[in-house]
């Protein structure tokens, strides 16, 4: 990429800066950063540095709050940030890039510039982060036997592209070519993964090294033990560890001293709060034990980033699951000092406190909690079946084949895939219908002519009953809830990934719809068609899953509207849901302990109504209560959940998740 292309995208930067791009390092003292091992520390322009960063993911909060909550990081006290980029959400399907609106990276690292806050970059190729499949993307799974994250040449080769599409973009950006850039990870934690592939780690470094030149400091990140830095660390690159306000501070950076006898301590994930999974209690944890244990670290003279300060939100489909499989909710509020929706808390101001005993905290006011509004309820009228829409939702036509295929296999990475199929015999008494294998991934909404009859759920419900004639339709869907993103089950299938059988026999003679369900809502198809239907007033236990379809407007004559606020979905019980098109993430009360889901003000409309389509999985409130959804300006993350989920995860131990 030329110098002056590059200069001429960056409108933003400071002029100093842009001139050193341009002349290179002619002028004034060259910009540089480095590791410096015999004082310990890190070097900015040749003097001592120490930097307090904190997570944001910007692919978790919409591009118009970037600025908002930048400030608000760089209010806190924060000389720095530090991101992820997760390939999947850039190169969606392979060789189509997106680096614009909410994914346009570049604008991001202009703002953080702007506000005066360094950059620590963590481009992965895999990033964890409680993000689908852990960043990487699925259509890496069309090569069957891919070993991710090693040398696999399938893997390798598909790596290299993407870096040599990310890396180039990303080296103006550096500090020393007048960036905000200051280090760069390389991997994620790989001393967790079961590879422990020595020359997966080489060509990687060799790789960002050729993209980035040799100055740029580059690192990884493990869990602060000897057993995470021996797979995860290797020479040249800087190793650094993580660990939560649990840890012994001292005995954590023993660990890194271990694999780095001189250099800047740094904890790369220190961690303010911790993620949830659907079913278990929300995870919080005290201001007084993040704020006792930061100063702890602080004290050191320790380098360290807050994971994370805003967590933001999994919108549409991104989040992750843990194994045994159990999927991430919507919110990634993690309990941190900045609130999904980036209100300041208790928090913030606690961390802010203990931050001012150790760096000059920036004068002035800190920017305010943004306004919600409770727009109160929205009725909601009955639209389609899925296995009625099918016609507007599979754009690509139905595939048949003897055995299920696979989302991939089906070319669908994300979101919903319909089987369908007949019993092959009349079944007059209960037979179960099965998924032996566990091959139900994740979660699957069976019916029989239309009539709802259960629900399979991967390591939950492996079998259900079903009666009818020889030759009944019998419609699967099955819903992706968030691919595997951490530890050795990442190659992760969705679909019907094994045989269903019936009684004793394998089921076949599938036809497969993809559902292109996002495409259908967002051009208003759906609700267009006015095929809308009325719940029956006896209605059954479950029904199959439909659509349903709202309006509101906001109201006149209230300055500052549209503002922000959240969905709550009163009785329903487990679907999707779009405003104006845009796709919210998943709702699952039923389940908790998420109830309320994040909708930012930027995808309201004040000109025209706004649209809600909800696709409900299992049984709406309609036809025996009110069917309406419920605009709030109250979250509700930490719902108590039912009983039989009890809670699998620890605080702060990695160990938790292998
Ligand atoms: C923390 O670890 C250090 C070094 O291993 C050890 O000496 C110390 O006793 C530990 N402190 C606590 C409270 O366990
Ligand atoms: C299926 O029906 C049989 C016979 O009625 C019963 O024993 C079994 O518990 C049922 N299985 C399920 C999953 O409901
Ligand atoms: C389904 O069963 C057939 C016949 O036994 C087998 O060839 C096929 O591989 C199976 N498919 C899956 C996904 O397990
Ligand atoms: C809601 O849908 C209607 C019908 O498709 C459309 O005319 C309108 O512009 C949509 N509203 C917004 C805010 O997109
Ligand atoms: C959820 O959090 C709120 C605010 O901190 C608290 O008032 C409420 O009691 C909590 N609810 C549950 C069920 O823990």
């Amino acid at each position: 990429m030329s110098l002056l292309g590059a200069g001429s995208k960056l409108p933003l930067l400071p002029l100093l800066p842009l001139l050193l791009l341009l002349f290179g390092q002619s002028l004034s003292a060259p910009r540089s950063f480095s590791l410096d091992y015999k004082g310990d520390c890190f070097r900015k322009d040749g003097e001592e540095f120490r930097y307090i960063s904190g997570s944001i993911h910007y692919s978790r909060i919409p591009r118009v709050y970037w600025k908002d909550r930048l400030l608000k990081m760089y209010m806190a006290g924060l000389n720095a940030i530090q991101t992820y980029i997760p390939w999947n959400y850039h190169e969606e399907s392979q060789g189509y890039y997106n680096f614009i609106g909410d994914r346009d990276v570049k604008y991001f690292l202009e703002l953080a510039q702007d506000i005066g806050l360094l950059v620590i970059l963590r481009p992965g190729p895999y990033i964890c982060a409680e993000w689908d499949m852990g960043g990487l993307p699925a259509w890496l799974l069309k090569e069957k036997n891919i070993v991710l994250r090693s040398s696999d040449p399938d893997y390798i080769a598909a790596v290299d592209t993407w870096m040599g599409k990310l890396l180039p973009m990303i080296k103006p950006y550096l500090y020393q070519n007048g960036g905000p850039i200051i280090t760069v990870q390389v991997e994620n934690e790989y001393g967790s993964y079961f590879a422990c592939d020595f020359n997966y780690l080489r060509h990687l470094t060799k790789l960002f090294r050729s993209h980035l030149g040799e100055e740029v400091v580059l690192f990884t990140t493990d869990g602060a033990g000897l057993n995470y830095l021996r797979c995860g660390s290797i020479q040249n690159l800087y190793a650094t560890v993580d660990f939560g306000p649990g840890a012994n501070v001292t005995a954590a950076f023993n660990a890194q001293r271990h694999a780095e006898p001189r250099g800047p301590l740094v904890n790369s994930e220190f961690y303010t709060g911790w993620l949830d999974h659907w079913g278990s209690p929300h995870s919080s944890v005290s201001s007084t034990v993040v704020a006792k244990s930061l100063n702890e670290i602080l004290v050191t003279g320790a380098n360290v980033n807050l994971y994370m300060f805003i967590g933001g939100t999994n919108f549409g489909y991104w989040n992750g699951a843990n194994a045994l499989y159990s999927p991430q909710p919507t919110s990634y509020d993690y309990d941190a000092p900045l609130t999904e929706a980036g209100d300041l808390t208790e928090k913030y101001f606690v961390i802010r406190d203990v931050i001012k005993m150790y760096h000059k905290i920036p004068e002035g006011p800190v920017p305010p909690t943004t306004p919600k509004y409770a727009y109160g309820a929205v009725e909601m009228k009955k639209l389609q079946t899925i296995s009625d829409a099918l016609e507007e939702l599979s754009f690509s036509g139905p595939v048949k084949s003897m055995y299920p295929q696979t989302f991939t296999e089906l070319n669908q990475m994300v979101g919903y895939v319909l089987y369908r199929t007949i019993l092959p015999f009349t079944c007059s008494t209960p037979t179960p219908l099965s998924s032996q294998l566990d091959g139900v991934h994740d979660r699957a909404y069976v019916s029989v002519e239309g009539v709802a009859v259960g629900i399979l759920e991967r390591n939950k419900a492996l079998t259900l009953n079903v009666t009818g004639k020889a030759g009944s339709q019998v419609d699967i869907l099955v819903e992706n809830m968030g691919r595997i993103n951490y530890g050795k089950d990442i190659n992760d299938f969705k679909g019907l990934v094994s045989n269903m059988t019936l009684g004793a026999n394998t089921l076949t003679g599938w036809t497969m719809y993809s559902l292109s369900i996002d495409k259908a809502v967002s051009q208003g198809i759906l609700w267009e068609r006015e095929r809308t239907s009325t719940d029956p007033p006896h209605p059954a236990p479950l029904s199959p899953p439909v659509f349903y379809w709202g309006t509101f407007s906001i109201p006149d004559g209230i300055p500052d509207l549209p503002q922000d606020t959240y969905i709550k979905l009163p009785k329903w019980r487990k679907g999707q849901v779009w405003i104006n098109g845009f796709n919210l993430g998943r709702y699952w009360p039923a389940r908790g302990p998420q109830v309320t889901l994040f909708v930012p003000a930027n995808i309201l409309s004040t000109v025209a109504l706004n649209n809600v389509t909800v696709l409900e999985l299992e049984k709406a409130p309609c036809g025996s209560g009110p069917c309406t959804v419920e605009f709030t300006n109250t979250p509700i993350l930490n719902a108590t959940v039912p009983s039989g989920y009890k809670q699998r995860w620890g605080l702060f131990a990695k160990e938790d998740l292998l």
